[in-house]
Parts: structure tokens; C-alpha cells; sequence
């Protein structure tokens, strides 16, 4: 992976160059047919109208079969916004981030003037990458023979930074729709109880778990239950009646540090998981009625998403 940081151009010019360009158009669907087909009926296994008391767990086919994770992929996280960063990351004129959702690359950077620009980070002439990491560029061009970008949609809400990577459309500010859009109802909820601009951004720490994504959703989705079990020291240290959060230097210090132990607790706890989902003595689980609810929704939304 190359990155050239040549700043032959301005910043603005090469965006604005990338602009004229065609866009990329949706995400071409890598699933033939019969994948789809055998996918769908994947999906089917798993009923939401079954409550919760008697449901069972969607089949281990959800978390172990490549064309699931293929619909997946098209249908939900290539479909509609996706928060892909903070707006910290890009606070400054000529700040980028890149990063990957599936096989699909991206860069995210803000343009001299303060515009927020999004793009494949794959060059349209022979799919060299453009850039890795993140950090500050006056100018993005293709290590290989200078070919341009392909900007893709891009928003903020609140703290978020977000991408749609299926609109080709022009409107250019789209900031005052992308809260309904992305967050429906919830957004007002969740913006008038402090998900907003002064959360700040402190740091990122990117892991590699060996499971599918699910498995790690699931893991934050069983009302706590796991918590006792599995987290001894964060359990020990909860005080949940006089919890606060406070912006102190030592109190962030300490949550880092503990939230790293918590992290490779779960990530022992979810690389397990996913060595029995693959086990053929597996099949289905069943909910802990009184604390995975949560979960349960989450199998009910995503079998909603995957059957349109
Ligand atoms: S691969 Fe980018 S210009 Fe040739």
C-alpha cells in the first residue's frame, strides 16, 4: 500500500477535478443468483414472529456462511448511511482518515476551504490504493500514473461522520436529512440526552477479531448478562447508582486502560463463540428472556433488513 503526499496541487483543486468525474454509482452485487438464493433461504430460518420466550437464535448458518455475509454486505452495510468516523478526526483543513467496510475502501478528508469530502480510495485507472492511515494532505494522487477520485456521499450528525456509498445523487449539503435518514426517530431522542458535537473524540484503538461481526454485536447486546461472568474487574468497579461520567484527565486514563482489559476479555469470549458456531454439534441457541431483548431486536431488524 503506497501513500504519496505530493503537494503539487491544491487540495480544492484535485476535489474539485474529482467532482467533474462520473460518480462510481452503487456498489456492483458480488452475489450470484443461486449464492443470493441460498442466502435468502438462510435467512428464512430464522422467524421474528416467534416471541421471545420460545424464539430460538437465528441458525449458525447466519455467522459462518460467506453468501449470508455477502447479503449482508449489500444489503445492509453498502445500503444508506454508515457512520465511518468522528468529526475530530476531520476538524482541520486538509485532515483525512481512510478506512474499509468490506472490500470497499474509502477516504474521508476536508478540503482546504473546510469542505468534507468522501471518496473510493481506489484509483479508477488499475485500482491502485491512494492513501492509508490518516493524517494531513494538500493534495490526494495515485502513486501509480495520476488518474483521479470517486466521490462518494458524505455528512455529519452530531459527532458522527458518516458515508453512503449507493447515492449518486447531486445534492451537495445534505447534513439537515441525514439524521432522519440514518437514525429515524431516534435521533432527536439520542441528540437531546448528549449524543451531540461536544462529545469529544480521545482516541482509536482498532482490533482484529477472529469472528463474524455479529458475534461481537451480540456480545453488547445480552442486557449485561455476560458482565458478572466474564468481566470480574469491570463488574467489581461498577457503581451503576452513582455512576458519572467526568472529562478528567485521570478518570479517561483509568477508563482506557480498563476498557482495553474488558476488550480482550471480549474478544476471548467472541473468537470462542464463532470456533462453536462453526462446529457441526451447533445449530441454534435459545434467549435469555428477562435480558436479551436486545439482542432478539437485533435478529428481528436484521432479518427485516436482509428480506426486502
Ligand atoms: S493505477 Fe492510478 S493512475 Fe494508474
Amino acid at each position: 500500500m503506497a501513500t504519496t503526499a505530493r503537494s503539487l496541487a491544491a487540495f480544492s483543486s484535485s476535489i474539485s477535478a474529482a467532482s467533474r468525474a462520473s460518480r462510481a454509482g452503487p456498489p456492483r452485487a458480488s452475489i450470484g443468483a443461486a449464492e443470493r438464493e441460498q442466502a435468502r433461504r438462510l435467512v428464512a430460518e430464522f422467524d421474528p414472529a416467534v416471541p421471545l420466550s420460545s424464539a430460538v437464535t437465528p441458525p449458525s448458518g447466519w455467522y459462518t456462511d460467506p453468501d449470508f455475509l455477502q447479503l449482508e454486505l449489500d444489503r445492509v452495510f453498502l445500503r444508506g448511511w454508515q457512520a465511518v468516523g468522528h468529526i475530530w478526526q476531520v476538524k482541520n483543513p486538509n485532515d483525512f482518515f481512510t478506512g474499509r467496510l468490506g472490500n470497499l475502501e474509502f477516504i474521508i478528508c476536508r478540503a482546504a476551504n473546510g469542505k468534507l469530502h468522501a471518496f473510493h480510495n481506489v484509483c479508477r485507472h488499475h485500482a491502485s490504493l491512494l492513501a492509508c492511515g490518516s493524517g494531513q494532505k494538500t493534495c490526494f494522487q495515485c502513486p501509480y500514473h495520476d488518474f483521479g477520485l470517486i466521490p462518494v456521499k458524505v455528512a455529519t450528525w452530531g459527532p458522527f461522520v458518516l458515508a453512503k456509498f449507493d447515492d449518486d445523487s447531486t445534492e451537495d449539503n445534505v447534513d439537515h436529512i441525514v439524521g432522519d435518514e440514518w437514525l429515524g426517530s431516534a435521533s432527536d431522542l439520542l441528540s437531546t440526552n448528549g449524543i451531540d458535537t461536544s462529545l469529544p473524540h480521545i482516541c482509536r484503538r482498532e482490533y482484529t477479531i477472529n469472528c463474524n461481526w455479529k458475534v461481537f454485536c451480540d456480545n453488547y447486546l445480552d442486557g449485561g448478562y455476560h458482565v458478572p461472568y466474564a468481566h470480574g474487574a469491570l463488574a467489581s468497579g461498577l457503581q451503576l447508582q452513582s455512576y458519572e461520567t467526568l472529562g478528567d484527565h485521570n478518570f479517561i486514563g483509568k477508563s482506557l486502560k480498563d476498557s482495553e482489559q474488558v476488550q480482550m476479555e471480549d474478544i476471548a469470549l467472541c473468537e470462542g463463540v464463532q470456533r462453536g458456531l462453526e462446529s457441526p454439534a451447533y445449530s441454534v441457541g435459545r434467549y435469555a428472556p428477562s435480558v436479551e431483548m436486545a439482542m432478539h431486536h437485533f435478529h428481528c431488524l436484521l432479518h427485516a433488513n436482509l428480506s426486502l
